[in-house]
């Protein structure tokens, strides 16, 4: 197993931006997202890296891509180092693999969440109130019920990174209604390719979140795509409503640091080794599942 790339860097640069799991570097009309080994859990990043991790959400993410290139544009130029400046091939143990060259684009200021089972915040919300993001749902919905279809459930990030989920109306005050019945019509059309993909590998597309953004008036798919980082994953052949299912992601560390009892508030209790190594297991048993593939 490699060691984890936890931060990257040029010798005489520093990305442009660091995301809680992606470093940035501004190229001009393009950038270098480059996916770290990080993971974050609770808004919180861990100090310590998971090996491999990142190079499994790029590909996961180039899969996918390539699966929905003929339902939307995406912002991949390039995956492989070989088309990447200079300075970046000269590091290939650090950028190869993990790294994508995309276009730069307008960001949307929301983030396209579809859901077609309940669970997480859709979940509290439903508990509380019979409704997601003031979407009124049919009674007797139980935790991880399949909905009556997908549904698009926004939500904006707060200035302290916090997710808040908004009304598809508000999320259309936002953005614009035309750019948001578009946006939101190719987020589903994405959702319902990918979890007929996944169903035909056992998986459940539980909900997911996409990032659009504009080109030269154009409305382009960004960000990073139906990976475990943005997605609930849950496996088919133990689903069962009325209950949690296990998810292909993060469930070792949360788990781990509510065991500690971390405040989630305060930098994170580093992760012992063997809770990476089942979180590594995780994200490459997603990886396999998904795209077929062992190796990376
Ligand atoms: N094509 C693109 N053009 C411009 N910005 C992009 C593009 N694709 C992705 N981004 C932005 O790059 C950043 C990716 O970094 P990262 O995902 O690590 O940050 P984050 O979203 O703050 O953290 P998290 O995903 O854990 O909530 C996001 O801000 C995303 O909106
Ligand atoms: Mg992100």
């Amino acid at each position: 197993m490699s060691h984890a790339v936890v931060e990257t860097s040029l010798p005489d640069r520093a990305p442009t931006a660091r995301g809680k799991v992606r470093d940035l570097y501004d190229l001009g009309d393009t950038l270098l997202l480059v996916a770290t080994d990080r993971i974050s859990a609770f808004d919180w990043v861990n100090p310590v890296g998971i090996p491999d991790k990142g190079r499994i959400l790029t590909q996961i993410s180039l899969f996918w891509f390539e699966q929905m290139a003929d339902l939307i544009p995406n912002h991949l130029i390039s995956a492989d180092i070989a088309d990447f400046p200079a300075e970046f091939q000269a590091l290939p143990e650090v950028f190869a693999g993990r790294s994508m060259l995309v276009k730069k684009c307008e960001m949307f200021p929301v983030e396209f969440v579809i859901r077609g089972y309940l669970a997480g915040s859709g979940l509290k919300e439903y508990t509380t109130t019979g409704t997601v993001c003031d979407i009124p749902l049919p009674e007797g919905l139980l935790e991880s019920s399949k909905l009556p279809s997908p549904l698009y459930t926004p939500a904006t990030k707060a200035t302290d990174g916090h997710d808040i989920n908004i009304s598809p109306e508000k999320a259309a005050e936002i953005i614009g209604e035309s750019w948001n019945t578009r946006a939101s019509e190719a987020a589903l059309a994405v959702y319902n390719r990918g979890q007929e993909i996944a169903a035909e590998r056992g998986i459940i597309l539980c909900d997911t979140k996409f990032e659009f953004g504009t080109l030269n008036g154009e409305l382009v798919l960004a960000d990073e795509v139906l990976t475990p980082d943005s997605s609930r994953f849950w496996p088919a052949a133990t689903y069962r409503a009325g209950e949690a299912q296990p998810s292909f992601d993060k469930q070792f560390v949360r788990d781990y640091l509510s065991s500690t009892g971390w405040d989630k508030n305060s930098e994170q209790p580093p992760l012992p080794e063997d809770v990476v190594a089942q979180t590594r297991a995780k994200y490459l048993e997603a990886y396999t599942l998904l795209t077929g593939k062992k190796d990376l």
